[in-house]
C-alpha cells in the first residue's frame, strides 16, 4: 500500500512546475487575469501550493485537480483513499491491479487478479503445499492446493490433540502421529466400553476387567462363559451357571447319575434310565434292592433265606418277601392241615405248608420208638402210642404201630404211613 502523504508531496511538486509553465503562458494569452488569492477552488480541486503568488482566470490557473476527478481505467482501479490527493494520473490516483496474467512462483497462486498489487508479495498467495505441518499437526495431501498458510487450514489434526482420558477410553501413544480427531480414531477402548468391544456369544467382560485396555481385540477382553462350555461325558449343563465365567466341568456342570456308583452292598442297584439325569446320591441315581426292605411279618411276609433277594431291585413285600404258610390253605379234603410253624415258615405249596391231619395226634398222643424198639411184641395199649420215623426214598415218612386184633399182634402199619412226615418230628 502506498503512503498517501509521501505521494501527495511528490506530486504537488511536479504539478506545480507544470502549472507554473502553463499559467505563464496563459497569462500572456489572457489579458483579464485576477489574483488567485481572490479565487475559490471548486469542489475536488485544491489551491496550488504557491497560490497566493499566482493570478489567473481559470480554476486550472490557481488550483490543482484531486484524484477524485481522475478516472482509473484498464489495469488501474480506483481507490477512494487517494481522492483527497492532488493528482491526475493513474500512477498517482489509482492502484495497479495484479492482472490476470500476473505470474506467481511455483507453490503460489494469483489469488485475485483485481486486487491491487504490483509484486509477487502483493499478488501471490502461498498454497498449503508450502506450509510445514508440525506436531500435533500432520501434512494433508488433500489440502495441498488450498490457498492458505495456517495449520488449521493446511494440516490434519493428529491424535496427539485428542484427549483420550474419557470414560471407556485410554490413550494409545503409538497413534499420536496418526491423523484423527475422535476417540474412535485415536484411543484404545477399555474392555468395559461395550459400544466398542463386542464379545462373541458365550463370552463377556468380567467386572474386574472393565478398566483393562482391549489391545484392539475381543480376546483380551472377553472371557468364556459356561453357556459356551460343553460338559464332558458324565456331566450335564448347570443352567444356573449359564452366565457365570468358566470353562470346566467343575465350574459349569453338574454330575449325572452316570458317574454315581450304586453299591449293591448298601442295597442299591444301577438305574440305567436315569443315567443322564443330574444327581449324586443313591436316592436319585439307584434303585433300591430288597436288601433294604423289611418284610412285614404281621401281614404274613417273611424274608427269603440267606439274602436270596438281596440283589433284586424292589421295595414291596410281594417282590422281596416270601409269603408265610400262614397265608396258605391246606385242603382237609386231601387229609391235610397247616403245619404248626406256618407263621414262621414261608411257602406256597402243599409240600411246604401242609402236613397230614394225623400229625397232630402223632405229636400230641404218640411217642417215637427207641432205636432198637419195634412194633412187634408191644402190648395193644403201648402199640397204639408208638411210631417210627423212616425214609421212603428220599422223603421222610412216619409209620405208626397198629394192633392186629385177629392175630393179637402189634405191627407196622405201612399202608397208612404219613408221607413227608410231620413237622418237628
Ligand atoms: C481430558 O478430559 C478429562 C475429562 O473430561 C479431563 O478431566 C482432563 O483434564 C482432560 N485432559 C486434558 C489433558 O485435557
Ligand atoms: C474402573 O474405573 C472406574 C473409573 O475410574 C472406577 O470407578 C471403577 O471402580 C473401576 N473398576 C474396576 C473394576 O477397577
Ligand atoms: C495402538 O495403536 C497401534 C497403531 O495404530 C495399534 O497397532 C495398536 O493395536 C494399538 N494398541 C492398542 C492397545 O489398542
Ligand atoms: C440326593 O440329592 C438330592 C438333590 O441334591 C437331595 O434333595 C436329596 O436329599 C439327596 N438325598 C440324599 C440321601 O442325600
Ligand atoms: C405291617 O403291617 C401292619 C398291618 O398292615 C401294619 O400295621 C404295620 O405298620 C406294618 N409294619 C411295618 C413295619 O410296616
Ligand atoms: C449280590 O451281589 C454281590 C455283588 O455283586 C455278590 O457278591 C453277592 O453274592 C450277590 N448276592 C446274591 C444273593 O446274589
Amino acid at each position: 500500500m502506498k503512503t498517501i502523504a509521501t505521494l501527495a508531496v511528490l506530486l504537488s511538486a511536479v504539478s506545480a512546475k507544470k502549472l507554473t509553465l502553463r499559467s505563464v503562458k496563459a497569462n500572456q494569452e489572457l489579458a483579464t487575469t485576477t489574483s488567485c488569492d481572490k479565487q475559490k477552488c471548486p469542489a475536488a480541486w485544491r489551491p496550488k501550493p504557491n497560490h497566493h503568488t499566482l493570478s489567473g482566470s481559470t480554476s486550472a490557473d490557481c488550483c490543482d485537480k484531486t484524484c477524485e476527478l481522475f478516472t482509473c481505467r484498464g489495469v488501474y482501479r480506483s481507490n477512494e483513499a487517494y481522492w483527497g490527493n492532488v493528482g491526475n494520473s493513474p500512477q498517482v490516483c489509482c492502484d495497479k491491479m495484479c492482472g490476470t496474467d500476473f505470474e506467481c512462483d511455483v507453490g503460489y497462486v494469483l489469488a485475485d487478479a483485481t486486487a491491487p498489487g504490483v509484486s509477487k508479495k502483493d499478488c501471490c498467495q502461498p498454497k498449503c503445499q508450502l506450509f510445514e505441518c508440525t506436531a500435533p499437526w500432520a501434512p494433508s495431501a488433500a489440502k495441498k492446493d488450498v490457498v492458505a498458510s495456517s495449520a488449521e487450514e493446511c494440516c490434519e489434526k493428529t491424535c496427539a490433540a485428542v484427549n483420550c482420558s474419557l470414560p471407556g477410553w485410554a490413550p494409545n501413544k503409538s497413534k499420536e502421529l496418526e491423523i484423527g480427531s475422535t476417540p474412535e480414531d485415536c484411543c484404545t477402548p477399555l474392555c468395559g466400553n461395550s459400544a466398542q468391544v463386542k464379545c462373541p456369544f458365550g463370552s463377556a467382560v468380567k467386572d474386574e476387567d472393565v478398566n483393562k485396555t482391549s489391545d484392539g481385540t475381543d480376546e483380551g477382553c472377553c472371557a468364556p462363559q459356561c453357556k459356551a462350555y460343553k460338559c464332558s461325558d458324565g456331566f450335564a449343563p448347570n443352567v444356573a451357571k449359564d452366565d457365570a465365567f468358566g470353562a470346566s466341568d467343575e465350574e459349569c456342570c453338574l454330575p449325572t447319575c452316570k458317574k454315581f456308583e450304586c453299591s449293591m452292598e448298601m442295597g442299591w442297584a444301577p438305574f440305567p434310565a436315569v443315567e443322564s439325569d443330574i444327581g449324586d446320591n443313591a436316592t436319585q441315581c439307584c434303585l433300591a434292592t430288597c436288601k433294604q426292605w423289611t418284610c412285614n411279618a404281621t401281614e404274613g411276609w417273611l424274608p427269603y433265606p440267606e439274602g436270596a433277594k438281596d440283589n433284586t431291585t424292589g421295595a414291596s413285600n410281594s417282590i422281596c418277601c416270601m409269603p408265610a404258610c400262614e397265608k396258605y390253605s391246606c385242603s382237609s379234603a386231601k387229609g391235610l392241615m397247616k403245619i404248626p410253624t406256618a407263621k414262621t415258615v414261608g411257602g406256597t405249596t402243599d409240600e411246604e405248608c401242609c402236613e397230614s391231619s394225623k400229625c397232630d395226634d402223632v405229636r400230641n398222643k404218640m411217642a417215637k420208638m427207641e432205636d432198637k424198639e419195634v412194633c412187634n411184641g408191644l402190648e395193644k395199649e403201648k402199640c397204639l402210642k408208638k411210631y417210627a420215623k423212616v425214609k421212603q426214598g428220599n422223603s421222610p415218612a412216619i409209620v405208626m404201630c397198629s394192633f392186629d386184633e385177629t392175630y393179637n399182634l402189634c405191627r407196622y402199619d405201612t399202608d397208612s404211613a404219613i408221607k413227608g412226615g410231620c413237622t418237628e418230628i
